[in-house]
């Protein structure tokens, strides 16, 4: 399996990482991370250049780690401090040391040609800081499915009707067409379902006494995140679309971080303008969350399992699958561009 490289990718929110050894596996690669005495986070390549012994099996000592078979040091760089026995440390005594960079409680790591590292193309959202926004870390989701078919879920309002009928979805928006645009590296889906009753979530949150306009609007940045802006206002407001943070609006983030082929952790956040002080709300929230991304998990995993039974892709493409057929080319041409940039 090939996979977008050159990119920043999530691999944890920053609790998860401390003063200790934390073996992960990212895009097939075996890495071994921790923090600093500093701070910075640190990840290596979880693999010894001298026997291969994992180093995440060796010991944190002074930020340095000493691999558990023969005692190679390895500093926050990767570079061989010490090899017990002898004064010389040979040139090709290191392993790769990735570039890490820590924001809003979330540890990015680039996968990539490290030279290209640039931490002013990391995601953000202008919501993460504003003092009207509530921002709540959800969890991590372990799908045992490949990260396109997770993509592909995340730029698809349509299923919502089917998959998600007692919390994000209902009847009324069944046969609603889907629009779609791009945007430079954002592939976006949207529909609005106007004047209808609220859906499971908006019955929750909004006290809202009758119908409601609702929209979702899928953002799918390449090649890894998604963020779906969805919410709900009174329809007897008729607010305009670029005005429906009057409403009630939420922000599900999704940094899909693919582990292997057919293994993917998607950690969820929510950012939301309403109950902006009440931990309660995040807590509740989480649970409809997870009660509706384990509703996506089951379906995924079965269509993994499908997948490789056939082998191949399905051939029939609906009006709704514009977003992910331009999402998979839009994969392909980058890991073809990345594979011939190797090559030369
Ligand atoms: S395997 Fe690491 S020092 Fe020998
Ligand atoms: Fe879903």
């Amino acid at each position: 399996m090939n996979f977008v490289k050159n990119a920043w990718y999530v691999a944890g929110w920053t609790s998860e990482f401390d003063h200790c050894l934390k073996a992960l596996t990212i895009l097939d690669k075996n890495i071994v991370m921790y923090r600093s005495h500093l701070g910075e986070v640190v990840a290596l390549d979880d693999c010894c250049p001298h026997k291969l012994l994992p180093l995440s099996k060796g010991k944190l000592t002074e930020d340095q780690i000493v691999c558990g078979y023969h005692g190679m040091t390895f500093g926050k760089n990767g570079q061989c401090t010490r090899i017990p026995g002898q004064k010389n440390i040979p040139p090709n005594a290191k392993v790769h040391a990735y570039p890490t960079y820590e924001r809003h409680n979330i540890v990015w790591i680039w996968m990539g040609n490290s030279e290209q590292a640039n931490s002013t193309k990391i995601f953000d959202l202008p919501q993460f800081t504003d003092p009207n926004w509530a921002s709540h870390h959800g969890d991590a989701l372990h799908l045992k499915c490949n990260y396109l078919s997770v993509a592909e879920n995340l730029v698809d309002p349509a299923h919502v009707s089917w998959v998600h009928p007692t919390t994000l979805g209902s009847a009324a928006s069944e046969d609603i067409p889907v629009d779609f645009d791009i945007t430079g590296d954002n592939i976006i889906a949207w529909r609005w379902i106007r004047d209808a009753p609220p859906v499971g979530f908006f019955q929750q949150y909004g006290n809202f006494n009758g119908n409601v306009d609702r929209w979702h609007y899928y953002y799918l940045h390449l090649p890894c995140i998604a963020v779906i802006d969805f919410g709900s206002v009174d329809t007897a407001l008729a607010l305009p679309a670029d005005r429906r943070h009057e409403g009630c609006q939420i922000y599900a983030l999704h940094f899909m971080t693919p582990v292997s082929k057919d293994y993917t952790i998607d950690r969820w956040m929510h950012i939301r303008n309403t109950a902006i002080n009440d931990e309660a709300v995040s807590l509740k929230m989480d649970e409809m969350f997870k009660v509706a991304f384990d509703e996506d998990k089951a379906i995924l995993e079965e269509i993994q399992i499908q997948e490789q039974k056939e082998e191949s892709r399905p051939t029939l493409r609906l009006a709704i699958d514009k977003g992910s057929h331009i999402y998979r080319k839009r994969i392909n041409r980058l890991i073809e561009s990345e594979a011939h940039n190797a090559s030369k």
